[in-house]
């Protein structure tokens, strides 16, 4: 067979690949939407357990010195374990596997408004495994850690002009 020829075969046999591939994708992708609209009526009981209309429930607690240090005495006794002294998710009891968000992120804010933090606090989460902090903490105690933990994000980077 000519090189030619032998290139040409190689490009046709990538080309039915390809094709069979998008093929593929398209036909996975069909039952995974079915499966994205149900897990949305259905909660998956191993994720947050956010309840509707928490990312407009607002800290009820000002951010007063005395909270914020409240707040961090709470950090450092229940929370430290894992998500490390600064906050960057390097604490001794944390799978490396499954590591925090780096609470210090400042991009984080968005998906962790005080309500959400609050009840991912509260309720905690079964895998990646985070306790519940209901059964130690009060709600009070619970919005001061908010606080404290709102407090060890960086500053969002200046925009460049
Ligand atoms: C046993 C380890 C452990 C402890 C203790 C723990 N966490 Fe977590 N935390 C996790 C893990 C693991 C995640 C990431 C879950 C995921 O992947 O979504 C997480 C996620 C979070 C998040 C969400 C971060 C984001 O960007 O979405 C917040 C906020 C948080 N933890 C705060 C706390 C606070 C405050 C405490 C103490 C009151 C605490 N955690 C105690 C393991 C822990």
């Amino acid at each position: 067979m000519s090189r030619e020829r032998r290139t040409w075969k190689r490009i046709a046999a990538a080309a039915g690949t390809g094709m069979m591939a998008a093929a593929l994708a398209l036909a996975l992708s069909i039952p995974a939407i079915g499966l994205a609209q149900t897990s949305k009526r259905k909660p998956n009981p191993l994720a947050w357990q956010i309840p509707d209309g928490a990312e407009k429930e607002a800290n009820p607690l000002p951010q007063t010195t005395a909270n914020l240090a409240a707040g961090k005495k709470l950090y450092v006794e229940h929370c430290e374990n894992c998500h490390g002294v600064e906050g960057k998710g390097d604490g001794p009891d944390i799978d490396p596997k499954n590591k925090p968000d780096d609470l210090t992120n400042p991009k984080r804010a968005r998906a962790n408004p005080d309500g959400v933090m609050f009840y991912k606090i509260w309720h905690g989460r079964k895998k990646p495994e985070m306790p519940p902090m209901s059964d130690t903490l009060t709600k009070e105690q619970t919005w001061q850690v908010v606080h404290f933990t709102k407090a060890m994000r960086r500053p969002l980077p200046a925009k460049k002009k």
